[in-house]
């Protein structure tokens, strides 16, 4: 090993969309056939971190992947992105500055960890090929803003891209047919409006049986009404949810969040053969938030919370702080939750838990299941213990962070810690 340690560490959020991508029109790149507009979640309980280093004793490029080693195979997904950074430090760093090492020559090793409940189907790939993207460009010191690091994060997963920016953030298409210009902008901070919250619901369900890369091309290829969604309705969306988020007009974002979904989910139902990700625990969450905002209407004459799914029966609920109770009462009465694991002590033994979290503090945490008044109890079935698994409770946050030494994942050889 040279004395010099080349490493770095960073940790990167999950984002939820509002306005769904689905569909490619360039897989390769990934190219998508929609803009789409999403909200990142804070790193409290999901997140990946990704510590990477380059030295010359290494003899390839290795992943480990909670705990695990996978391989990075050549051409794919991993290693393009990884290809494309080491590119990018020649080019950017290296070119330049005849005295700065030649870290685009050696070679890598990467350990990342997820705190997402990859298990409980929560995408973990978007915060995950942020992290990683992240933590390359802060080990190679590259010169580049949020927005052109996105570029590289989409070649890993196209949700990714969003991951790069905290807050309310959009993925424009573009139409360079290089991809140049389909990239994350930021549409607000997180300050802009921090009060947007999501309280996720983990439903159980079986692994899906199609993912979301096979599953959106298939949308492509034979779906008429994916054509009707590209032209007419997501640019008047993409626009109309901007606007709303601008204005912080809570009304007008969830009713643009959840039409959305249904399309999405429509879309997925328009494909040969079909494609079901929601089930009956997913349609139930939506009865329980419609009836929750016909009551809200009917009380203060705005809306209450907005449901979002995505290649998943999981629900994520969109909502603000003084909802908060009461939607998670109303979840859990219907939708009893089992007991959480007793601690969760070290990074790895995170890697599968949710939890409810303490909101309640006159409640000693222990929030339990509770009726609102108004709400007609008809509009949907009380379901058994462990329908929904788990529910996470969460802001809206900020973008991927360098991390100290200190967070560092990697052992003095190189391997997970
Ligand atoms: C339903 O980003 O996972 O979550 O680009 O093939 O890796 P690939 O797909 P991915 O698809 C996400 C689909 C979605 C909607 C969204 O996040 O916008």
């Amino acid at each position: 090993m040279s004395a010099t340690v080349y490493e770095a560490t960073t940790s990167a959020p999950v984002n939820i969309a509002c306005i769904k991508y689905w569909g490619k029109r360039d897989t390769k790149l990934i190219l998508p056939t929609n803009s789409s507009l999403s909200v990142t979640l804070d790193q409290d309980l999901l997140r990946s971190t990704t510590t990477s280093r380059a030295d010359p004793s290494f003899t390839k490029d290795r992943l480990w992947l909670n705990g695990k080693e996978e391989e990075i195979k050549d051409g794919g997904r991993m290693d393009n992105c990884i290809k494309e950074m080491k590119r990018l430090r020649k080019v950017l760093v290296e070119d330049k500055d005849p005295n700065a090492p030649k870290l685009s020559e050696m070679k890598l090793h990467i350990v990342s960890f997820n705190t997402v409940p990859t298990a409980a189907g929560l995408a973990s790939s978007a915060s995950g090929f942020a992290a990683l993207t992240t933590s390359l460009a802060s080990l190679f010191a590259l010169p580049l803003n949020p927005s052109e690091l996105s570029l590289i994060a989409r070649r890993g997963s196209g949700s990714a891209c969003r991951s790069l920016f905290g807050g309310y953030v959009a993925w424009e298409m573009g139409s360079k047919p290089d991809g140049s210009d389909s990239l994350a902008i930021e549409v607000a901070p997180r300050a802009h409006w921090p009060e947007m919250r999501a309280v996720v619901c983990v439903v159980s369900g079986e692994k899906k049986d199609v993912g979301s890369s096979v599953g959106m091309q298939l949308t492509v290829e034979t779906s008429p009404l994916l054509q009707h969604r590209i032209k007419h309705v997501v640019p008047m969306r993409m626009q109309a949810i901007s606007k709303a988020i601008k204005a912080r007009d809570f009304d007008a974002f969830a009713k643009i969040t959840m039409a959305d979904s249904n399309q999405f989910h429509a879309v997925a139902l328009d494909t040969t053969p079909p494609i079901f990700y929601m089930n009956d625990v997913s349609r139930n969450l939506i009865a329980l938030v419609e009836e929750y905002n016909r009551v809200c209407l009917q009380k203060t004459g705005h809306l209450g919370a907005a449901y979002t799914f995505d290649a998943g029966p999981n629900a994520v609920i969109y909502t603000l702080p003084e909802h908060m109770k009461a939607i998670t009462e109303l979840v859990l009465y219907y939708f009893p939750v089992p007991p959480a694991p007793e601690e969760r002590t070290s990074q790895a033994s995170a890697v599968g838990f949710y939890d409810v979290l303490n909101i309640f503090p006159e409640a000693n945490g222990k929030p339990t299941g509770k009726l609102v008044e108004g709400f007609n109890e008809e509009k949907l079935k009380k379901w058994g213990t462990g329908a929904v698994k788990g529910v996470i409770h969460c802001k809206v946050g900020d973008g991927p962070k360098i991390l100290g030494k200190e967070a560092s994942l990697m052992t003095a050889e190189g391997t997970p810690k």
